[in-house]
């Protein structure tokens, strides 16, 4: 039995969770999930944010699944995910994007996975008034040449493994020549080693109107922090929204998976969240173990129950609840 840390998270974390470890259970995955919490639920109880039995089980584990935080709006208080992104290096966010057959959208036929470099850019919370009557202020983008090429490189490599023949470059360099040109120019670089794999440069503003007029011509896709936040949500709305999003973040080391959603504190406790995200996560999860078998056995059988029609969460206009929706992916493995 493989170990996994389980951060179930807050609000409606705790009933995604539980939908994940009956699915897990009732598939034989061999994995034992080691359940450490983090978050606003914690804080409550211990004062602490993030607990350091959390941080001993992830570096145990190497490969964490997680449910969404809610992180305490004010002073001093720093995401959660952005802690554990920055203190693992999980510099890869990676977020698949396909069209489900069920699920009613604008688009069909979607079918790309966004790369976001996670640890620099324009987050790196490097930011300051310039004066003594705060009227003035300015923040801070670090892109280097290191962090740009091992995101670079994980986009090309993941085309190549995919069998996916073009790299999408997502950038502003005609206005900020020093940052984004680096990271252009570290793509141009690194695709002269891709022969089979076409690299299309894309100017960030020209991306947002290309992805929702003609979002299948897309592939892969490799962008900085900042315009890779926005994208990877505009994306997921394309799809049919939050509720269906999966999510990675990936170092050399260490692998957190997750929604891509919040802690939907509106619905919580309701029995309206939609397990989709993290279940797909999951799987996106199981992949990297190299546990495939069961991988496809999960997928086919969520993808069966949003094939249904008259069978849909909240989120997507039904009225299914999340224990009903996991009984019948249960019913289906
Ligand atoms: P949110 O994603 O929690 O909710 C936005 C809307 O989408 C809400 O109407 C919610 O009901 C709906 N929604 C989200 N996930 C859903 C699901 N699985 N099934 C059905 N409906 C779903 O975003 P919001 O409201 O901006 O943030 C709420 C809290 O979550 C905040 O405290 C924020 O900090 C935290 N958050 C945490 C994230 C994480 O841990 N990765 C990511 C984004 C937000
Ligand atoms: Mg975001």
């Amino acid at each position: 039995m493989r170990k996994i840390t389980l951060i179930p998270g807050d609000g409606i974390g705790t009933e995604i969770s539980r939908s994940l470890v009956k699915i897990f259970e009732s598939a034989k995955v061999p994995i034992e999930f080691e359940v450490e919490n983090a978050g606003l639920t914690v804080y409550k109880q211990t004062g602490e944010l993030i607990p350091e039995s959390l941080y001993k089980s992830i570096e145990k584990n190497k490969v964490a699944i997680k449910g969404p935080i809610t992180t305490p709006i004010g002073e001093g208080f720093r995401s959660i995910n952005v802690s554990l992104r920055k203190k693992y290096d999980l510099y890869s966010n990676i977020r698949p994007v396909k069209s489900i057959s069920g699920i009613n959208t604008k688009y069909e036929n979607v079918n790309m996975v966004i790369f976001r470099e996670n640890t620099e850019g324009l987050y790196i919370g490097e930011e300051k008034f310039e004066d003594k009557e705060k009227t003035s202020a300015i923040a801070i983008k670090r892109i280097t040449k290191k962090g740009s090429t091992r995101i670079i490189k994980e986009a090309f490599e993941y085309a190549k493994k995919n069998n996916f023949n073009k790299v999408t470059v997502v950038h502003k360099a005609n206005i900020l020549k020093i940052t984004d040109g680096m990271f252009l120019e570290t793509a141009r670089e690194i695709s002269k080693q891709y022969k089979d794999i076409e690299l299309e440069e894309m100017i960030v503003d020209n991306m947002c109107m290309q992805l929702v007029t003609n979002p299948q011509k897309f592939q892969v896709i490799v962008t900085m922090n900042f315009y890779g936040d926005f994208l990877s949500d505009l994306a997921a709305g394309l799809v049919g929204g939050l509720g269906i999003a999966p999510g990675a973040n990936i170092g050399d080391d260490i692998a957190i998976f997750e929604a891509v959603h919040g802690s939907a504190p509106d619905i919580a406790g309701q029995n309206k969240a939609n397990p989709t995200a993290l279940i797909l996560s999951s799987i996106e999860m199981l992949k990297y173990l190299n546990l495939n078998e069961y991988a496809k056995k999960i997928e086919k059988a969520i993808f069966k129950v949003l094939a249904l029609p008259n069978f849909k969460t909240y989120d997507l206009s039904g009225n299914v609840g999340t224990k009903e929706f996991t009984d019948k992916i249960i019913e289906f493995l």
